[in-house]
């Protein structure tokens, strides 16, 4: 029986869901770029971003996607032939390095042990083997949106000093920022790239890069051969314009601002701990429909579990048909597996979202499983109630 009545909720990885009031924020005509509200309302943007990600150094706001992040990133800091290392635990890292080795870059790759979150001791010896210091950055991604796995970034830099190798520490925190802490000063980022469609609850279209000082040296020093991706013009702009090359992104921006808002009305601590209570319980419920069927939590180490992203690998059933019956039936859009060799799916409890949407769609789940007449133990509602009334 179809339930397709009131609000469909959308449980992927993003876009998350869209707040109303960051909606009505966007709802208005095209505004006056040369002059007036819109001119202070950006400048007021950077530092709440800056805040988010833990840093004192510049923030770039793009119109792009993650994707030309990740692009504005290389080409601010490096040559085409110089060699960066990825870290894989996940699709997105060498989703990174690809567009690195399509800008000319030399790319390797250390992966993470199976199912698990990069190894700082493995990154260590790998580091230094080099002794020529030939690699010039490592890419990394705080939350890998496809295995579900949370990367710990001071450990990595930490290994990274051990080492006492002088590459950047470039972090993907698009899945983290807003959802988790990031903490690009504290944890010695050099260069962080987000963008607006997780945690941060406006729709895809911003891209933000931030860089500390040494990340800025090595730009001056290298150059940009990307008008568009260009740091210096839009780190000292003498016209609004430079900021984005071009036409603002208005209604994005007002979008954002509202966006912001909400997370400090909340208070950052009070973001993280929403986050971490609804993945505990959506971990909890997991583990529960484990007891009774194929049903396992992709990431191993519970540690290395993130808290905006649950990635379920369900053995020989077929996520993709109950994936269907929530969508369909059940109004509850779920995550496809990405990058998993057996069936999968997965939960984004990311941003904007809050117990009865998350208990919602565990119990939807369990209705469309037991519409398939799959082995799985019920009661996992019951399951993430105990573990998020702890
Ligand atoms: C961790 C991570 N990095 C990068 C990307 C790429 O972002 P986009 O799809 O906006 O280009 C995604 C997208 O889901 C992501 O989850």
């Amino acid at each position: 029986m179809p339930y397709d009545h009131g609000r469909h909720f959308l449980a992927i990885l993003g876009p998350s869901v869209i707040p109303d009031d960051v909606l009505r924020a966007m709802h208005r005509p095209a505004v006056n770029i040369y002059e007036g509200p819109l001119i202070d309302l950006t400048h007021s943007l950077y530092p709440d971003l800056k805040r988010i990600v833990g840093t004192k150094g510049e923030a770039f706001i793009y119109i792009a996607n993650g994707h030309g992040a990740w692009e504005a990133a290389l080409a601010n800091v490096f040559s085409g032939g110089e060699s960066v290392l990825v870290l894989e635990s996940g699709m997105f890292a060498p989703g990174w390095g690809e567009i690195a080795s399509r800008m000319g870059l030399e790319v390797e790759t250390l992966s993470a042990p199976k199912r698990s979150g990069v190894d700082p001791n493995a990154l260590e010896a790998r580091l230094r083997g080099d002794v020529g210091h030939t690699i010039k950055a490592v890419l990394v991604v705080q939350i890998d949106t496809s295995s579900g796995v949370w990367n710990d970034i001071a450990a990595i830099r930490q290994a990274m000093d051990a080492a006492g190798h002088p590459a950047l520490l470039m972090v993907d925190c698009i899945a983290a920022t807003g959802c988790v802490p990031c903490e690009m000063d504290a944890w010695g980022v050099d260069v962080t790239v987000s963008a607006c469609q997780k945690g941060l609850m406006t729709p895809p279209g911003l891209g933000i890069v931030f860089a500390n000082e040494r990340a800025m040296a090595k730009h001056r020093e290298n150059g940009c051969r990307s008008s568009y991706w260009d740091w210096t013009p839009r780190a000292n702009p003498e016209r609004y314009y430079q900021l984005f090359a071009g036409t603002a992104p208005v209604q994005h921006l007002f979008g954002l601002r509202q966006a912001l808002d909400m997370i400090f009305e909340e208070g950052l601590d009070a973001v993280y701990r929403r986050h971490r209570v609804i993945a505990r319980g959506v971990r909890a419920a997991v583990e529960h429909w484990g007891s009774g069927g194929p049903f396992e939590l992709n990431v191993i180490d519970p540690d290395a579990r993130s808290d905006s992203v649950t990635t379920i690998l369900t053995g020989d059933l077929d996520a993709d048909e109950m994936r269907a019956i929530c969508e369909a039936d059940l109004d509850v859009t779920l995550g496809i597996g990405l990058g998993q060799t057996v069936n999968a799916f997965r939960i984004g409890h990311m941003g904007h979202i809050n117990a009865p949407m998350m208990l919602g769609t565990l119990g939807s789940i369990e209705l469309a499983l037991t519409r398939m007449n799959a082995p799985f133990s019920p009661g996992a509602v019951e399951a993430a109630v105990a573990s998020m009334a702890q």
